[in-house]
């Protein structure tokens, strides 16, 4: 009983110094003026991205033909669809090769210049890729100007995210789909078990945007807050599929089931199967869940 004793106020003192320092963190975001986190976001997504070819890279084509099953048969038959963070094109240019024209736009020039040469390699005429700040971009777009907008993976690590996704809804037609996939907080709180990294736990169960250690500065979702950011931003969700409910790329906590590139193409299947039906059930338990959201 008395070591017991004695290890309490130790207890108490490390609970204190934890919520402290999350506290100070948070504090240190909000101080932060939007202009300036946006900056401070460039800078840490072009070190993680700036390299990165997800066009190339296996485990990305997988999740690439799981988006594109899922996104399909909700594009529209014509017009034009932004690709609002389009990195190197991992998507626009199979959209653009169903014969819809294809804005994509992307801040980082290195994976402009990739999209450009897959675009031209599979022979895409009609694709724009703009090297541009998207939030910056869009304020300079018409209203109404787009059929559908994808916006798959970006939305985590922009800063600005519900004045983007309002300039988004206002960018689009009205009843025009925003096909969009934003992190999960059950994603970051898998990460936070694997590093045994009780702080960003707390973080990651407390708040929904901060700096995660290692990964830069994020926003994540449980489902009632990212239905009440979508709806504040003039949007209603209808319908949730999560992508990479039971597998991840390297360093992932979901790759310790599997990764889809250390599969053979029969396992890949049986994968793309599972996490399409399962994914559907509990849209939340993903590497991140994709939302169709109109206007
Ligand atoms: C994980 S990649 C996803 C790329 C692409 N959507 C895909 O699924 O293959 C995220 C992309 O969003 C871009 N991005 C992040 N913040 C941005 C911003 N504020 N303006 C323009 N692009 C941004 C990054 O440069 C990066 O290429």
């Amino acid at each position: 009983l008395i070591p017991r004793l004695l290890l309490l106020p130790v207890r108490i003192a490390a609970r204190l110094v934890r919520r402290l320092s999350i506290a100070l963190g948070h504090a240190e975001r909000a101080l932060l003026r939007p202009d300036a986190a946006a900056r401070a976001s460039r800078a840490e997504v072009g070190a993680a991205m700036g390299a990165h070819d997800m066009v190339d890279d296996p485990d990305e084509a997988y999740y690439r033909d799981r988006y594109l099953e899922w996104i399909a048969p909700r594009l529209p038959d014509a017009g034009v669809v932004l690709d609002a963070g389009c990195g190197s094109g991992r998507l626009s240019v199979p959209v653009a090769q169903r014969g819809l024209r294809v804005v994509g736009v992307d801040f980082l020039g290195e994976s402009i210049e990739r999209a450009r040469v897959h675009a031209a390699a599979a022979g895409v005429t009609d694709a724009e890729f703009v090297e541009a700040d998207l939030l910056e971009w869009l304020r300079t777009q018409p209203d109404g100007s787009f059929d559908a907008a994808l916006f798959v993976e970006a939305g985590f690590v922009i800063p600005q995210l519900e004045d983007t996704l309002r300039e988004l809804g206002r960018v689009l037609r009205p009843g025009g789909s925003l096909l969009g996939s934003f992190r999960t907080q059950w994603f970051l709180a898998l990460l936070a078990a694997q590093r045994r990294d009780w702080a960003m736990a707390e973080l990651v169960l407390t708040q929904r945007s901060g700096a995660l250690p290692g990964l830069g500065w994020q926003n994540w979702h449980a489902r009632e807050d990212l239905d009440e950011l979508l709806a504040r931003a003039g949007f209603r969700i209808d319908a949730r599929q999560a992508i990479g409910a039971a597998s991840g790329i390297e360093g992932d906590p979901l790759a310790a089931i599997a990764r889809p590139a250390e599969l053979s193409a029969s396992d890949r299947e049986g994968l793309a199967r599972l996490e399409g039906a399962i994914g559907a059930v509990q849209p939340y338990n993903g590497r991140y869940v994709l939302v169709d959201a109109r206007t």
